[in-house]
């Protein structure tokens, strides 16, 4: 069976009809399904590569020019949506102090990347100043 993966995205089933010397059941049907990912998402990730070429037009041109929560919806809301990486709500109760070391920073071992311009990163200390506001008063 051969299956053309070109554009496709999500959960994807195929079924195929095998035929067998077995009496009873000389055709047997199988099912495969497979989760499928784009290109751009199919290997794991090291942190700080949605900051190069290929990734920034959308993991950080939405957010140029925005402060605060509009900055968070363009650059970080896609990880940190329900049930992924920890939402808006989960991080207002973290100390201040740890929110901008996190977002300074980034963590080690996840694919939280430090976003701050003094390591490379994105976002000036005045931006990631916005989100941690945003982050503790998210109403
Ligand atoms: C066309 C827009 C687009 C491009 C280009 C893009 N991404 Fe993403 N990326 C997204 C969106 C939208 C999400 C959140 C939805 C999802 O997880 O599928 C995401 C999620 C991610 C995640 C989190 C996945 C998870 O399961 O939590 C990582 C890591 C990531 N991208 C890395 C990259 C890297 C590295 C590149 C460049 C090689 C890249 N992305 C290029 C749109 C993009
Ligand atoms: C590519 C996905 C991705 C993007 C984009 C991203 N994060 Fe994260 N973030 C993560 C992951 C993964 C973790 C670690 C979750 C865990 O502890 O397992 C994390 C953790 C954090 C934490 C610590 C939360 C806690 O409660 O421990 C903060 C704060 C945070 N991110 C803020 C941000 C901000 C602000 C942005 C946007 C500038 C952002 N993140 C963008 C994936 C991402």
């Amino acid at each position: 069976m051969s299956v053309d993966l070109a554009g496709k995205k999500g959960m994807i089933t195929k079924t195929a009809q095998v035929v067998t010397n077995d009496p009873v059941h000389p055709v047997v049907t199988l099912t495969v399904s497979m989760q499928v990912k784009d290109d751009l998402h199919a290997r794991p990730q090291r942190a700080g590569k949605i900051f190069e070429a290929d990734c920034r037009t959308c993991h950080v041109d939405q957010g140029k020019g925005k402060r605060g929560l509009e900055l968070f919806m363009a650059d970080c809301f896609m990880c940190h949506n329900a049930g992924k990486s920890p939402s808006i709500t989960q991080m207002s109760r973290r100390p201040e102090k740890y929110l901008l070391k996190a977002i300074r920073d980034g963590l080690d071992n996840t694919t939280m990347p430090g976003w701050t311009t003094s390591i490379g990163g994105p976002l000036s200390d005045a931006e990631i100043d916005s989100l941690v506001k945003a982050i503790r008063n998210p109403n």
